[in-house]
């Protein structure tokens, strides 16, 4: 983390005494580190360029970068305005949050395999993953949202993508279709506490209704990603939100519904916290223990969730 940032609005009380029930003792930790700056961070577009080309390339136009210790391809780089480089026009580079990185590579997609982003949209996921696939197998890139089709599809071509198929369709429809996949990312919609340090909007749009409103959206889009799983693959739920009501809540549902197991999730060199197994006045099915949270606080990241389950 940098230079202290001037300002962010007042976290209103009740998000602000939800924070502090989450966070414990760490809670001043987690407010100031939202107060301030964060690095810049990118993933190397390996359908485009090698991981030395492109650090030599950024090298000479001054861009100095470290890696992201969990990440292959990743890098924090000083440099705010890395997103007007020429690096980022020509697609060398994704400009992807560190911890907007695990999702992904939690899934560890495989060329030739047929896989599922169910939301899809702007892509950043997507174009992780088709790296991942190398540009071989399905991925099907899934968006409700017919306006943010165009920007998928803009960084799908941007970045070389060519073994995607892009759909418009509501993710609950899924469970309707005769489609199984290998692999399915589920990188939800949802409230978005974990990035208020970087999208202030989300303090303002937040409340409980819209907690209740995602946590049952999420329920759905869950069941139907479930229902179009082959046996044996792998689904991974993720937010960039920290509430329980959105995540561990939604998995406790999942384990409900039946036919998937939870795996566990091993990542190096990120600190994470364990999924919490209980909540206000809710008991969550302890093998939610398994999912991993990441704080902000932790690694100077945005907040995420993300959880690993297998279709038995
Ligand atoms: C967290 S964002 C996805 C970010 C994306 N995975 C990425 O890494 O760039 C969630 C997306 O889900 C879309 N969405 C909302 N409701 C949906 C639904 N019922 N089915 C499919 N997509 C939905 C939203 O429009 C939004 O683009």
């Amino acid at each position: 983390m940098g230079a202290k940032l001037h300002s962010m609005p007042e976290i209103p009380g009740k998000m602000k005494e939800r924070f502090e029930a989450i966070f414990g003792r760490d809670y001043d930790k987690f407010e100031e580190c939202c107060r301030n700056d964060y690095k810049k961070s990118f993933r190397v577009n390996t359908l485009k360029i090698s991981v030395e080309d492109a650090l030599e390339l950024l090298k000479g136009n001054g861009i100095i970068t470290k890696r992201i210790p969990w990440t292959k391809n990743g890098f924090f780089t000083d440099v705010k305005s890395v997103g007007n480089s020429f690096e980022n026009f020509m697609g060398y580079i994704y400009i992807q949050g560190p911890a907007s990185m695990l999702p992904a590579m939690v899934l560890d997609p495989n060329p030739g395999e047929t896989v599922l982003d169910m939301c899809a949209s702007p892509g950043s996921k997507t174009t992780q993953i088709a790296a991942m696939m190398k540009n071989k197998g399905v991925l099907v890139a899934n968006e409700s949202d017919y306006k943010r089709i165009k920007l998928l599809r803009f960084n799908n071509d941007k970045n070389g993508v060519l073994n995607s198929v892009i759909t418009n369709l509501d993710g609950r429809d899924f469970a309707k279709s005769k489609l199984r996949f290998d692999k399915i990312l589920l990188d939800a919609p949802c409230t978005g506490e974990g990035i208020v340090m970087r999208e202030w909007e989300v303090i303002k749009r937040w409340n409980m209704k819209l907690v209740i409103k995602m946590c049952r959206l999420q329920k759905d889009l869950i069941a139907s990603a479930i229902s179009c799983l082959k046996p044996g693959g792998t689904l991974v739920y993720s937010t960039c939100t920290l509430s329980p009501e959105e995540n561990e809540e939604v998995i406790d549902h999942a384990l409900k519904i039946g036919g998937i197991e939870l795996e566990d999730i091993e990542l190096k060199g990120i600190k994470t916290r364990k999924g919490l197994t209980s909540w206000d006045r809710y008991t969550y099915n302890e093998r939610v223990s398994k999912c991993v949270r990441v704080w902000p606080q932790d690694n100077g990241t945005e907040g995420f969730f993300v959880a690993k389950l297998k279709k038995v």
